[in-house]
């Protein structure tokens, strides 16, 4: 089965591609199927930012399409930075956006935080299925790591032994996250078609 990734984003492609096919889905990127398109998430949930990345693909294609929305919810700061992840306070470097988490927490006790990732597999009929994938951990006191992106090195996941995420092999991550999580359960659905 052909699936079209919803994204223009490398990396995520790359990821995508690596996790699907080895179970005989063939992903493709929304470019190599000549469709340039960047989707305005207007949403005010992760899942309806997949959906309407998802739908406007679908839209043109008529083909299997899978999008996702992720980010990182601070359960002190009201859930932020959520879905202003990538642009928290328009701040333009991801170092500064850690920075304005660490900052926010600063003199708080509860620092509960967890990554959520939300799938979107549209079908050949048009039809929508979501799958999320949540990790639960805590903010960290200071930035430590070199591996992963975006806030990994202030996140120590529940299961992260005491370490940000990005002080663990990059391996951890493909096992552990909000989105191998999501994965594993849209794998878990593609395979009962
Ligand atoms: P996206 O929707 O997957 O592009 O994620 C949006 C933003 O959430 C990213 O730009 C990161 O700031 C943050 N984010 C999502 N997943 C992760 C992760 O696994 N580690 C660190 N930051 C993440």
């Amino acid at each position: 089965m052909k699936l079209i990734i919803a994204s223009n984003n490398k990396g995520k492609i790359r990821e995508y591609k690596d996790v699907l096919e080895p179970f005989g889905f063939q992903a493709v990127s929304q470019g190599e199927e000549h469709i340039h398109l960047e989707v305005e998430e207007t949403g005010s949930t992760f899942e309806q930012n997949a959906a309407l990345k998802a739908r406007a693909i679908y839209d043109q294609s008529h083909c299997c399409v899978i999008a996702d929305d992720s980010g990182l919810e601070v359960e002190a700061l009201g859930g932020e930075p959520g879905l202003y992840s990538a642009r928290y306070k328009g701040l333009p470097t991801e170092h500064e956006r850690r920075l304005a988490v660490l900052k926010g927490l600063e003199g708080k006790e509860n620092r509960h935080a967890r990554f959520v990732t939300c799938i979107c597999f549209i079908d050949e009929k048009g039809e929508e299925h979501l799958f999320t994938g949540i990790w639960n951990g805590i903010i960290a006191e200071r930035e430590e790591g070199t591996n992963g992106f975006g806030y990994d090195p202030i996140f120590i996941s529940e299961d992260g032994n005491g370490k940000t995420t990005a002080s663990m092999p990059l391996s951890f991550k493909e096992t552990h996250s909000h989105r191998a999580k999501a994965v594993k359960k849209l794998i878990a659905y593609l395979q009962s078609r």
